[in-house]
C-alpha cells in the first residue's frame, strides 16, 4: 500500500465555528495505482491532499505512506517525506517566477543535495520527457499555461518520488491543453509506475484514472 488512512479527520476552527473539512476518511491507494478524487468545491479534497502530502496534519486518525506511519509531530521526518517520497502539482503551477524552467526543476534537487552537474543533467532529461527541451532557459512568464504545468510536473519528478499528488492540475487550462497534461500523468503511471492521486471537480478528468473516489462534506461516499 502506498497510502493508507484510518479515521482521518480534520477540523478547522473559524472563530467560534468548527469547520469539519474531513471526517473519518479510510482510504487505501496501492502502489502504481492512479486514482482520482472528485467532489464539489469545499468538500475537503485539498485538505486531504495537504495531509497526505505532509503539509498539514490531521486532527484525528492516522496516515501511512509506503508502509510507514507518518509522525506528524516530527517535523524533520515530514520534511524528508515531502522531499523524497512525494511530488506536488498544483492548479496554479506555482513555479518560481525569477527562475528559468530548468532552474525550477533543479531547485528541489538542491535541497536533496544532488551535485550540481547531476541536477542540470536530470533537469534537461526531465524537460525532454515533457517535450520542453527548447524552453529550458525561458522564465515562467515566457511560457503558456500548459507549458508551465509541464515544467511543474517535471519539477515534481525531480527527486524521483513514488507518489504524485495533483490538485486540480488542469483547472486553469483549456480542455485540449488539459488533455495533454492528463496524458502525461497517465504515461508517468503506466511507464514509470508512479502512484498518482488526481484531484478534480470535473467528471471527464476524473474518468481518466483507474479508480474514482467521490468525496462530499469531508466524507468518502
Ligand atoms: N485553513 C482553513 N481554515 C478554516 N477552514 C478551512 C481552511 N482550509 C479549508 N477550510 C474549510 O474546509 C473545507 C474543505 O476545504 P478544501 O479542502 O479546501 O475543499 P476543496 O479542495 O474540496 O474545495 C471548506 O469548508 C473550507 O472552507
Ligand atoms: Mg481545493
Amino acid at each position: 500500500m502506498m497510502v493508507n488512512t484510518m479515521d482521518l479527520t480534520k477540523y478547522y476552527s473559524q472563530g467560534k465555528e468548527k469547520v469539519v473539512a474531513l471526517e473519518g476518511v479510510n482510504l487505501t491507494i496501492e502502489e502504481s495505482e492512479i486514482i482520482s478524487v472528485i467532489g464539489p468545491s469545499g468538500s475537503g479534497k485539498s485538505t486531504l491532499l495537504y495531509i497526505l502530502g505532509c503539509i498539514d496534519s490531521p486532527s484525528r486518525g492516522e496516515v501511512s505512506l509506503n508502509g510507514s506511519r507518518v509522525d506528524f509531530k516530527n517535523n524533520s521526518s515530514l520534511v524528508l517525506l515531502r522531499r523524497k517520497l512525494i511530488g506536488f502539482v498544483f492548479q496554479t503551477f506555482n513555479l518560481m517566477p525569477a527562475m528559468t524552467a530548468a532552474q525550477n526543476i533543479e531547485y528541489p534537487m538542491y535541497f536533496n543535495k544532488t551535485p550540481w552537474i547531476k541536477r542540470r543533467e536530470r533537469a534537461m532529461m526531465l524537460l525532454e520527457s515533457v517535450g520542453l527541451t527548447n524552453r529550458a532557459n525561458h522564465l515562467p512568464t515566457e511560457l503558456s499555461g500548459g507549458e508551465q504545468q509541464r515544467v511543474a510536473i517535471a519539477r515534481a519528478l525531480a527527486n524521483d518520488p513514488m507518489l504524485i499528488l495533483a490538485d486540480e492540475p488542469t483547472g486553469n487550462l483549456d480542455s485540449k491543453t488539459g488533455k495533454t497534461i492528463l496524458d502525461l500523468m497517465r504515461r508517468l503511471n503506466k511507464e514509470e509506475g508512479k502512484t498518482i492521486m488526481l484531484i478534480t471537480h470535473d467528471m471527464d478528468v476524473a474518468h481518466t484514472a483507474d479508480r474514482v473516489i467521490s468525496i462530499m462534506d469531508g466524507r468518502i461516499q
